[in-house]
């Protein structure tokens, strides 16, 4: 077994995906060591988790910047110093400017609550309940300047349910895809599987035409159509 990928994790909120991340290192299923939490928020969830699980943690705040190019300069400094092969970000709620980008372009990714390019920004399950979609899901992208619209990884999706609330329906695509998703991908990263290179994404040495979308419904649900 090769040397594991040290990971940098960006994170504003609740963690949920740096604790799929943590367990798939755990069970042997990731390759990896997450090297450091970073966050722009001091009492994020996500650094509690990191604590806990004896993660480096480094908050920094945005006030104490005096705009968000210097902020996004000091973040770069704080996660270049961890050498990191992989700059992850979950849940980070902060737009990043090109200079962070492409410091660590090619190695930055994201993942996102919906199958781009559709609904990129926020409020993505409650725009794609009102569009009538019938599934939906998340994407783990690599991140370009352009906001939610690197080139895309992977995907999976689950079905929209007719009594779905835009809440039952981020429960369900955070527990039942994005759980997965991310480290499927990183694992993908990782393993050399998947390279980054003209700013598209190259899978088994070809161009990637379209990524992979798998369904993540239980097996009944999932339609041969999706
Ligand atoms: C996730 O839905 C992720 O796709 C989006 O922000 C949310 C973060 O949740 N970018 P968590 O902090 O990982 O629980």
């Amino acid at each position: 077994m090769t040397q594991p990928a040290s990971l940098a994790v960006v994170a504003s909120g609740r963690g949920r995906n740096l604790e799929a991340i943590q367990a798939a290192i755990n069970r042997g299923d990731l390759n990896a060591r997450i090297v450091g939490v970073f966050s722009n928020k001091t009492y994020a969830p996500a650094l509690t988790f990191a604590r806990e699980h004896g993660i480096p943690t480094d908050a920094l705040r945005p006030r104490q910047y005096a705009d968000r190019a210097s902020y996004d300069a000091a973040l770069a400094e704080h996660v270049a110093a961890v050498a990191p092969d992989w700059v992850v970000l979950a849940g980070y709620m902060r737009i990043l400017t090109a200079n962070f980008i492409d410091r660590f372009g090619g190695q930055l990714v994201n993942i996102h609550p919906s199958l781009l390019p559709a609904y990129k920004g926020l409020h993505t399950h409650a725009r794609a309940l009102a569009a009538g979609e019938r599934i939906h899901g998340a994407s783990v992208h690599f991140v370009t300047s352009e906001l939610d619209a690197g080139p895309v990884i992977r995907q999976g999706h689950i079905h929209v349910q007719p009594d779905d609330s835009a809440e039952t329906l981020a429960d369900r695509v955070m527990a039942r895809v994005e759980r997965q998703l991310y480290a499927t991908a990183l694992a993908e990263l990782i393993n050399g599987t998947v390279v980054y290179r003209n700013n598209a994404v190259y899978r088994d040495g070809k161009p990637q035409q379209e990524p992979p979308n798998v369904c993540y419904d239980t097996i009944s649900t999932c339609h041969p159509d999706s």
